[in-house]
């Protein structure tokens, strides 16, 4: 039976091509997404991938939704966290709410999600969690405390779960993407994005299919021996 993936964020941007990429290569996947409804139902028509609409910061809501998946879809084998955002300023102007939103959802809807699904994952022994971390979590980024601090912390988050899950059956890898042609990035000014741009070797943006491509050969049943790394996609961005 194909195994079902969720994919937080799954319906914009990097996680709309995962959710695509998952299901053209035979997986169930459910498609979370918190805020743009006419986006996510757009989304499903065209697609066919299943949405469900919850925050990833509440522990409760994402309780619930995990159960409903299950209980529409199948176990839950593959989880993708994905879902992220910003709100980028220098310290002199980020406010403690800027801090927080940006930890609750990046990183503590990383959290929320794999408790969600542990017990089940260790009594199938059977897991592929794949937590989507960031080049500027690895090198930090002007303007990004909290988005900086968010990622850095997936990836500890990444190598110490991966340690619960190894003898288990269930892998823990993190992504680690440079800048990808998506609307968060289109949102960086752009006298800022242009000097980025000129950093990066391979001379351009990501694409977010350049991404799926590392998730998809993440979660594959024969990648049991992959844990606990970060694949860098970056072009040449950082070589870490
Ligand atoms: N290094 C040094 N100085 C910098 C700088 C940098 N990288 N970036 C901006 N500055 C300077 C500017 O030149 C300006 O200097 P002056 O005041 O002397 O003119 C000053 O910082 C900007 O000050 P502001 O008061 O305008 O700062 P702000 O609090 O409004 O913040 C900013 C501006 C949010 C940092 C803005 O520059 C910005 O958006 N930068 C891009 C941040 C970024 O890369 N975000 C990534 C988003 S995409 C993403 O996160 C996905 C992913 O994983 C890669």
């Amino acid at each position: 039976m194909a195994r079902v993936a969720v994919v937080t964020g799954g319906t914009r941007g990097i996680g709309e091509a995962i959710s695509s990429r998952l299901k053209s290569a035979g997986y169930v996947v459910a498609a979370n997404y918190c805020g743009n409804d006419a986006r996510a139902a757009q989304f499903a028509e065209r697609t066919g991938i299943a949405v469900y609409k919850f925050d990833v910061a509440d522990l409760a809501a994402v309780q619930r939704a995990t159960e409903k998946i299950k209980a529409e879809l199948g176990p839950i084998e593959i989880v993708v966290n994905n879902a992220g955002i910003t709100r980028d300023g220098t310290m002199k102007k980020m406010s403690r709410e800027g801090w927080d939103e940006v930890l609750d959802t990046n990183l503590g809807g990383c959290f929320n999600m794999c408790k969600a699904v542990w017990d089940d994952m260790l009594a199938r022994s059977f897991g592929r969690i794949v937590n989507i971390g960031s080049i500027n979590g690895q090198a930090g980024q002007y303007g990004q405390v909290n988005y900086a601090a968010a990622k850095s912390g997936i990836h500890g988050f990444t190598k110490a779960l991966a340690q619960e899950g190894a003898a288990k059956g269930i892998t823990v890898n993190a992504i680690a993407p440079g800048y990808i042609d998506t609307d968060m990035v289109a949102a960086v000014p752009a006298n800022v994005l242009e000097k980025i741009v000129a950093r990066i070797p391979v001379g351009r943006l990501g694409k977010a299919e350049e991404i799926a491509r590392g998730v998809l050969f993440l979660v594959a049943d024969d990648a049991g021996f992959i844990t606990g790394s970060t694949l860098s996609i970056n072009g040449g961005q950082h070589m870490y």
